[in-house]
């Protein structure tokens, strides 16, 4: 596993935006680039970067497919703390991406345990995904796998613990009761079941999601650490997020990246 290690927040989203343009200029092939996205506070300054530079014409997302993490089930697509809002208003209104490649679960699908079969299904038909970019929760959790959820869980309903549903009401009027109790979300498996991983991690709430993450054991606890299992996954982190890193680790890091750009 990479651990890149940035000096702030701006940095942290310059380095992952250009990683990942890089990637999708890279990519040569008639198929298109399958890319998995987060919502969240994290990515979006990764967003408005990526987006400038689709306007620069330094990247297109012409050739680009789209797979969400998750959505809120029974939230509506037009309210506004709808992941599929949240995406199109933050993200896709402001790129060339074709409206029929992008893919973000229906939290409105009357039978969602369908819809999330059927998205791991489409995720298949591409061949699946290239790289998945993604944010991780302060328990650690992954999409919306929170602690205890097995690693090798698919695309399913899940239900989300009382300690997110605080966390995220700060997005529905500080009223923990006013966030939905349950969402539909990629699984451990499915995220690290694609190409490259790439997660960004910033903020001192972080802090002991990162060490986690890096340091502790591959546990269901901790679901983000199932990523050192992937032979290609990529943290992105600001400083303030390795504050629980013990020195060494930290040293260790900051040592590997810098020979990796010699
Ligand atoms: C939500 C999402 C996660 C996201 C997490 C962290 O719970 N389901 O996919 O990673 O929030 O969000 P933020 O980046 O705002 O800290």
């Amino acid at each position: 596993m990479r651990v890149v290690i940035q000096e702030n927040y701006d940095k942290m989203c310059e380095w992952a935006a250009a990683y990942i343009a890089g990637r999708i200029n890279a990519h040569k092939e008639s198929r298109p680039f399958v890319l998995g996205l987060p919502t969240g506070s994290s990515p979006l300054g990764v967003y408005s970067r990526l987006a400038k530079m689709n306007r620069e014409g330094k990247v297109s997302f012409k050739n680009v497919v789209t797979f969400n993490m998750d959505e809120y089930l029974g939230l509506p697509r037009e309210h506004e703390q709808s992941y599929w809002h949240f995406m199109w208003s933050n993200f896709f209104d402001h790129i060339d991406i074709p409206k029929e490649n992008v893919n973000i679960l229906n939290g409105m699908n009357p039978d969602p345990e369908k819809e999330c079969a059927d998205y791991e299904k489409k995720i298949a038909s591409y061949g699946g995904i290239d790289l998945f970019m993604g944010g991780i929760g302060v328990d650690g959790h992954l999409a919306f796998n929170e602690p205890f959820t097995s690693l090798t869980s698919v695309t399913g309903v899940r239900a989300l613990t009382t300690d997110t549903m605080i966390v995220n009401s700060r997005f529905f009027g500080n009223d923990p009761s006013q966030v939905p109790s349950k969402a539909l979300s990629v699984g451990i498996k499915t995220v690290t079941d694609s190409k490259e991983v790439l997660i960004l991690i910033n903020g001192h709430n972080k802090a002991r999601a990162l060490a986690a993450s890096v340091e502790g054991g591959v546990s269901q606890k901790w679901t983000c650490s199932a990523l050192q299992l992937h032979p290609a996954a990529i943290i992105v982190c600001d400083e303030p997020a390795c504050g629980e890193l013990t020195v060494d680790t930290y040293k260790y890091f900051l040592d590997v990246e810098k020979k990796e750009r010699l």
